[in-house]
């Protein structure tokens, strides 16, 4: 594991685009799975107006860790919000953009995305893998769309499960813990003071952290980088 502190929450942003985009420069496919939040809300800003020209966007191949169960054009889609930051600035192929189904039903999509990410990723360990998976993680200490009230679902042996939000009770379609943890490299982006208590526990392995399905991110390769800002990690005290 890999902390990366930075001033603010654009700093974070310019050196995750920088780290993104030297992922992406051995010119072959590189399949990276977003998040929603307001961090990677910038940082596709960041990717968009800094990176926009020098990525060859035709290898990346775009999925989502999470997406909530609304139509595309719908204000709450995560979809619509990587139109309106990236997609809608960059030369990326139709091709290359693998939506969650936001507006189908939440159990046939979920097995739907599940195929569609066995057919499309690379299997290794008998399961698919993606190059790069970023994560928010949220005032609770969720990620993706894993709640705390669901925590079993991170052990599901599905690619995706469908996730209810606890407190508007939103369906979502999520993708789950061996599908997060089978990647090359995992990055979480956490900015913000109200990340602290959550973020400190879990580094720091305290108080509630077992209860706390961002803690559960532990890729195989040992490859977790959680990009923050120093609002959000006041509080550790392992650096
Ligand atoms: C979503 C995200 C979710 C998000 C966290 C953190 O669909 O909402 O996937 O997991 O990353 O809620 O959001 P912020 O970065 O806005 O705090």
């Amino acid at each position: 594991m890999k902390l990366k502190i930075y001033k603010d929450k654009n700093t974070v942003a310019e050196e995750f685009s920088k780290f993104f985009a030297s992922q992406t420069g051995e010119n072959k496919e590189f399949h990276v799975a977003l998040s929603g939040g307001s961090t990677p809300k910038i940082v596709f800003d960041v990717l968009a107006y800094e990176f926009g020209s020098s990525v060859d966007w035709s290898v990346v191949h775009f999925y989502w860790g999470d997406e909530r169960c609304v139509s595309p054009d719908d204000d709450q889609s995560n979809y619509k919000m990587t139109v309106e930051h990236l997609f809608s600035k960059i030369d990326v192929p139709e091709s290359n953009i693998h939506r969650i189904l936001g507006e189908n039903d939440p159990i046939q999509e979920a097995q739907r995305y599940s195929t569609v990410l066995i057919d499309t990723l690379p299997n290794v360990n008998g399961y698919p893998q993606f190059d790069l998976v970023i994560l928010g993680m949220g005032d609770d200490g969720h990620t993706a769309s894993i709640f705390p009230h669901e925590i079993e679902l991170w052990h599901s042996d599905k690619v995706c499960e469908v996730a209810v939000h606890p407190e508007s009770g939103q369906k979502r379609v999520t993708i789950t813990g061996d599908a997060i943890n089978n990647a090359k490299t995992v990055a979480f982006l956490v900015t913000g003071e109200s990340k602290v208590e959550k973020v400190s526990e879990i580094l720091d392995q305290k108080g509630g952290f077992k209860s706390y399905p961002a803690n559960l991110v532990a890729p195989k390769s040992g490859n977790l980088l959680w990009f923050l800002d120093e609002a959000a990690a006041t509080g550790i005290t392992s650096k």
